[in-house]
């Protein structure tokens, strides 16, 4: 059976917001063990108003939900859930972000954040690199606050990437600090063209020269793009529940993960923000393959991806590949 054989396969995830693993129970968990209000009565109302149109439907939900985090404690619970939940699915590697923005603004210290993820990560089986996410809806000035913030932690940061509100916010708005972040020896990464026009996408890669692209759709719509992104080897870490979700796709059925593995795109599949969007991982693999006709061979195809575009050293590629 398909759910048999991606369940044996193992896998990377490099696109996940930890903030996004915030399941209802530990909402509701959270919110009583902080005293924090909540809207909401049930956990089925929760689920109930996770009913998106459009990406910022959702940014607003996922922004009130991680209200509920505030102590070390809590950040350390919410990772270690979700590495549990991604070894279940027999996820050897994670590259995690987190938004450390959305918890500064909130009166959350950094190191409260940072120090919660990682002694999670420090605990687990699993390997992991951490990423810090820049919310483009805010100023680049934010942005290089955020990273004078991160300096003292940068052993436990592997990377940068960009996030939020993707249409009007172009990754160009967020050149300076994306080159600052380069010096520093960090990985970068940039949602694009979720949302956004396959411009950004190229904007992305021009210039803030980032070695991923997250998500990725909508540079299906120029072809010189696919074709320099099939000759540069860019891994795409796409998100199929989450594409479903947000209505960046109508029905999985015309999601364009065939038509991106048929082009040799380096294609991955990822989850996203699980707890928002109805599917950890394997869940993300079975739902394509379902929808579009995957074979066996796609999807060790997109799992052999997901390590070749990780951030791993050499005795890690050694282990993995
Ligand atoms: N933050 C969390 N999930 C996101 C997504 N899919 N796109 C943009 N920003 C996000
Ligand atoms: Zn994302």
């Amino acid at each position: 059976m398909m759910r048999d054989f991606v369940a044996g396969l193992p896998k990377a995830e490099l696109h996940l917001h930890i903030e996004g693993s915030l399941e209802p129970e530990m909402l509701f968990a959270l919110a009583e063990r902080n005293g924090v209000a909540i809207p909401f009565a049930t956990v089925d109302d929760v689920r109930a108003a996770y009913d998106f149109s459009n990406l910022q439907d959702f940014l607003d939900i996922y922004y009130q939900g991680m209200g509920v985090l505030l102590t070390e404690q809590d950040f350390y619970d919410l990772t270690a859930a979700y590495l549990a939940r991604a070894a279940a699915d027999n996820v050897r590697h994670v590259e995690i972000f987190f938004d450390p923005q959305g918890h500064t603004a909130r009166g959350v210290a950094f190191g409260t954040v940072i120090g919660g993820i990682t002694r999670a990560l420090d605990d687990a089986a699993i390997t992991s690199r951490l990423i810090m996410c820049f919310l483009r809806h805010l100023s680049e000035d934010e942005a290089e606050a955020t990273l004078d913030e991160a300096l003292p932690y940068l052993a436990r940061i592997d990377g940068v990437g960009l996030d939020s509100s993707e249409a009007g916010h172009p990754p160009a708005k967020f050149a300076r600090v994306f080159a600052r972040a380069r010096g520093l020896g960090l990985k970068l990464v940039a949602h694009a063209g979720e949302e956004g026009p396959a411009d950004y996408v190229i904007e992305a890669l021009d210039v803030l020269d980032v070695d991923r692209i997250d998500h990725g759709n909508r540079a299906l719509e120029d072809e010189g793009l696919v074709a320099r992104l099939v000759d540069e080897g860019v891994c795409l870490t796409v998100c199929p529940l989450s594409n479903l979700k947000l209505c960046v796709v109508e029905e999985m059925g015309l999601h364009p993960l065939r038509v991106m593995l048929d082009h040799g795109l380096k294609v991955t599949v990822n989850s996203d923000d699980p707890a928002y969007f109805g599917g950890y991982v394997n869940a993300n693999y079975v739902a394509v393959a379902e929808a579009l006709g995957l074979g066996r061979a796609d999807l060790a195809v997109l799992a052999r991806n997901s390590f070749e575009g990780a951030f791993l050293g050499a005795e890690e590629r050694a282990r993995y590949l």
